[in-house]
């Protein structure tokens, strides 16, 4: 391809896997599935459409592994061999794109949904702990027993196991943001006293477990990375030097790549500046300092638009590749234009995101044309504007 930015129109490998280039689609919960967890229309082309858009490998929004781990209303549940048929179908339409996908998978843990329910059904977590779900509400999840944390690591498996089937290429396990595998990292949510609890050796267990279990259960149908929370950015919480000696870890159990994130819900509430999530490169250091400790590729991902300063970081050798979310969420065509140097550079234009306040009934973008706006979803058919 000619472009502008060889080194980010460059091919990378991952794991057995090579991905035509190196700018990709960042993990983005649009909510379109069906009711019953199954994949929806509206979810197979959405993603199809940001493959036909120029991304080389499709990350999946946040999949669950079972009911106990749901989060939303509208979330893909990969629990079961009814919901083969959708996946299957998912992963032939990014393929038919020319894209990689990469299902990211995970369990909300003390984030569980529904929160109307939330206190009708147990919600786990490594501890009992109260805190503030959303508004004003406070609420305390239940401490999972050895069983419970067996039963869940069994749900892992069978979730990689499902997607191998249904001929995914690859899986990501969702160790941030403040779910499940992320609650044992953190002394501030996991202050349990056996096993899994208290040094750095016991907080890593359960991530350590669920990655052998999630490539168990992918077996040689693809690269298994990891998403990790790379500093929790808290007094007392996860930091980013105990993230890159977890990082050097996973990478000598097979860990085929890594994608950095910065927070949890709660840090992200705690943040006082306007727009530094938003800003560029808000978590770029935790994926420099993550990719100066492993071989295998690291994604840089946040407030990213400029593709000049995403191709210096890979030629650099900074890290391998970035992953994109709203960008190419507002326009699926945002690496097909960077490669041809027509990109927008700017970024967001709304705030609060009304990406992120539609998600309880499918994700629309606000700078979207009505017409995409009035159906739900940008997929692959074209719409008059
Ligand atoms: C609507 C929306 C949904 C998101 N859902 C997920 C998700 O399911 N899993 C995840 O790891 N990150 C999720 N994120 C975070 C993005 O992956 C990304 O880290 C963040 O948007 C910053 O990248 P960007 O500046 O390219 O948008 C979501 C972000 C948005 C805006
Ligand atoms: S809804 Fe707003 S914040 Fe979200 S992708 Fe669209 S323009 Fe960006």
């Amino acid at each position: 391809m000619s472009t502008a930015f060889p080194s980010l129109f460059s091919s990378v490998r991952v794991g057995d896997a090579e991905a035509a280039s190196r700018l990709w689609l960042a993990p983005m919960t649009v909510a379109y599935a069906n009711l019953d967890g199954t994949v929806s229309t509206a979810e197979v082309e959405h993603y199809a459409r940001r493959a036909r858009g120029g991304a080389s490998v499709i990350m999946t929004e946040h999949f669950t592994i079972s009911e106990a781990g749901r989060q939303l209303p509208r979330q893909t549940i990969v629990d079961s061999r009814d919901k083969l048929p959708g996946l299957r179908a998912l992963a032939d339409a990014v393929h038919d794109e020319g894209a990689l996908l990469i299902a990211q998978i995970g369990h909300a843990g003390r984030y569980g949904g529904p929160w109307d329910r939330y206190d009708d059904q147990p919600r786990l977590a490594p501890s009992a702990l109260e805190f503030r779900l959303v508004g004003d509400r406070v609420v305390t999840p239940t401490e999972m027993t050895v069983d419970d944390i067996r039963e869940t690591l069994d749900h892992f498996e069978r979730a990689a196991s499902l997607l191998a089937e249904a001929g995914f290429d690859g899986v990501m396990l969702h160790a941030s943001q403040g779910f499940l595998p992320s609650q044992f990292l953190s002394p501030r949510t996991n202050q349990r006293t056996d096993a899994y609890g208290g040094s750095f050796e016991n907080r890593i267990r359960f991530v350590l477990e669920a990655f052998d279990r999630v490539q168990r259960g992918f077996g040689d149908a693809g690269p298994v990375g990891v998403q990790l929370l790379s500093d929790e950015a808290v007094a007392d919480g996860w930091t980013l030097h105990e993230a890159v000696e977890l990082t050097i870890r996973l990478e000598s159990l097979g860990a085929a790549f890594f994608l950095p994130t910065v927070s949890t819900f709660e840090t992200l509430r705690g943040i006082s500046t306007p727009g530094e999530v938003r800003r560029w490169g808000h978590q770029l250091g935790t994926a420099i300092a993550l990719q100066a400790a492993v071989r295998v590729p690291v994604i840089a991902n946040g407030g990213l638009t400029d593709p000049q300063k995403m191709d210096s970081l890979i030629a650099g050798g900074l890290v391998a590749a970035v992953a994109l979310a709203r960008p190419m969420l507002g326009n699926p065509d945002w690496a097909r234009d960077a490669a041809a140097g027509a990109h927008d550079p700017a970024g967001c234009p709304c705030d609060p995101p009304t990406c992120l306040r539609t998600q309880l009934t499918g994700t629309i973008c606000e700078s979207w044309p009505e017409s995409r706006k009035e159906r739900g979803y940008w997929g692959r058919e074209e719409i008059d504007a």
